[in-house]
């Protein structure tokens, strides 16, 4: 059901200085970062040539990365998105399969415009993921 790994998206608890370490240490090319108020963080996008990774900072008050932060100081990896095509066949599948899916269980428009599920990280191996529809 899966496809291709789309991005690993990491908290972080300093943007410049993360996106410095991903474009001068690395290597990378990172763009400059682009708030999402409506996901409650700015974003960095590293375009690596595989896939992408996404340093994610809190925006706003009710920013779903905040508490991750405050668990994690210096940061750390948040979620994996996986591709899929046809992202209710997919969520119906899971959900068929006992995973929970988080919130309503409707897909959001996600970071890069296309539909978005986030499922429960107790259900994969204590990992937050996040299915994409491409
Ligand atoms: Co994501």
């Amino acid at each position: 059901m899966i496809g291709r790994l789309n991005h690993v998206a990491i908290a972080v608890p300093d943007l410049e200085a993360a996106a410095a370490t991903y474009r001068d240490t690395l290597g990378a090319k990172v763009s400059a970062p682009v708030d999402l108020p409506d996901h409650g963080v700015t974003t960095v996008f590293v375009e690596l040539p595989n896939t992408k990774i996404e340093l994610l900072l809190p925006l706003g008050d009710n920013s779903p990365i905040a508490k991750f932060l405050e668990k994690n100081a210096s940061g750390g990896m948040h979620h994996v998105c996986y591709e899929v095509e046809d992202i209710l066949a997919a969520r119906d599948k899971l959900v068929e399969q006992g995973a929970r899916i988080l919130g309503d269980g409707e897909p959001k428009i996600g970071a890069h415009g296309k539909p978005v599920l986030f499922l429960h990280p107790k259900d994969f191996s204590g990992t937050l993921v996040e299915i994409e529809q491409v």
